[in-house]
């Protein structure tokens, strides 16, 4: 990988000057304003990188695009993208972020008789979407190892079930199920079942173009796999992500999506960003190396956590969340908020090195600060 140390600074739009210098340029994913003493913003589980250099240059110059619809460019990343995945267009969805293709499959496969069933720990926007428009959600424990536990997801299906939800790294643990135990899983589903496989953190694990389920969706299986440009690629506020799926599937998610048409200035920053694999293997390495920091700081200190392998961590700070993820932002420090079932839980994200190195002096302060 060869950004040097000035690129990375103008990577992470950081002056030499060090943290002071960053601090007015991080601001919390969900607060309007920027705390006055923020050091470091672990709340979002963005990519703090992002976007790529070339998508900020070539972005500059389109502002001007925006008075159009930009249909053939759409058409175009559609083209690209499902040559990126080794399959043809009609097995790619465009959606404004992976959420609205996420959204709209479980609008395609659930109904009054029909629901969900996901892991009691894990992307809550699921179950939160599925309840919003009048349909079940059936969960089960995570296991031991806070992963998707395929047997228990198993044990639970039947005909009520339309769609299994998994979340492959999965959020808020960024545990994974091994592959291939998922294809094995995916392989045993009745045929009226569809397997819902979000994929949105997954290019930060090391293995990922081995670990995808793509492979499965190629052989005609009923799965839908979702990404994401908001994560390895940056993009978050862009609003871009697609599917995958076989075409009778996408088709039908595609009808149950809210706008079929994308901003250009998203269209055009996804284009180039899909190619920036330099880029995209930094943030991988440097993801690896935030987790690897918070893991030694749980040993070191004995705290239980996840073994992820996203841009995050999730870990027990032995302390009720809200005096957690008070005393870390009183030192400059934001996290994420609770999640439920393991509402004292908190999960960090990976910040760049500097914010990391302010929190690897924040995080045994706070967690020795408590009786
Ligand atoms: C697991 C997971 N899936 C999907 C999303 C949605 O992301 P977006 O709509 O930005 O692609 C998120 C966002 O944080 C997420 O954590």
């Amino acid at each position: 990988m060869n950004i040097n140390r000035r690129e990375l600074m103008k990577l992470s739009g950081m002056g030499v000057a060090g943290l002071a210098v960053t601090a007015p340029k991080i601001r919390s994913a969900f607060a309007g304003d920027i705390p006055q003493n923020q050091l470091a913003d672990l709340s979002g589980n963005e990519n703090p990188y992002g976007p790529a250099p070339l998508v900020r240059e070539a972005l500059g110059g389109k502002i001007e695009m925006v008075n159009r619809y930009f249909y053939a460019k759409q058409k175009e990343l559609v083209k690209q993208i499902a040559e990126h995945e080794g399959v043809t267009t009609d097995h790619i969805v465009l959606g404004a972020g992976s959420s609205e293709v996420l959204c709209a499959s479980i609008l395609a496969y659930t109904s009054s008789e029909k629901r969900v069933l996901t892991a009691d720990q894990s992307y809550s926007a699921i179950p939160a979407f599925t309840n919003g428009i009048g349909r079940k959600v059936v969960f089960v424990p995570v296991d031991d190892e806070l992963k998707f536990d395929l047997n228990a997801l198993y044990s639970r299906i039947n005909n009520e079930i339309g769609l299994v939800y998994i979340c492959n790294p999965n959020n808020p643990t960024g545990t994974m199920v091994d592959a291939d135990k998922l294809r094995d899983f995916s392989a045993s589903m009745p045929k009226n079942t569809i397997i819902l496989i979000d994929e949105a953190y997954l290019e930060f694990s090391e293995n990922f173009e081995r670990d995808t389920m793509i492979d499965f969706v190629k052989k005609g299986h009923n799965v839908i796999v979702t990404r994401t440009f908001s994560k390895i690629h940056g993009l978050a506020g862009m609003r871009m992500g697609y599917s995958i799926a076989p075409p009778n599937i996408s088709k039908n998610i595609v009808s149950h999506k809210m706008c079929k048409f994308m901003g250009p200035l998203g269209v055009v920053a996804a284009s180039i960003s899909l190619k920036q694999f330099e880029f995209h293997e930094f943030c991988r390495n440097k993801a690896k190396e935030g987790r690897n920091l918070v893991f030694n700081l749980c040993e070191q200190l004995g705290l239980d956590y996840a073994y992820g392998v996203g841009n995050f961590v999730f870990l027990d700070p032995k302390m009720p969340h809200a005096e957690f993820k008070k005393r870390m932002k009183m030192k400059g420090v934001d996290t994420a908020r609770s999640f439920s079932p393991r509402k004292d839980w908190a999960r960090i994200t990976i910040g760049t090195t500097e914010e990391m190195n302010v929190f690897a002096k924040v995080f045994p302060e706070v967690i020795n600060s408590y009786p």
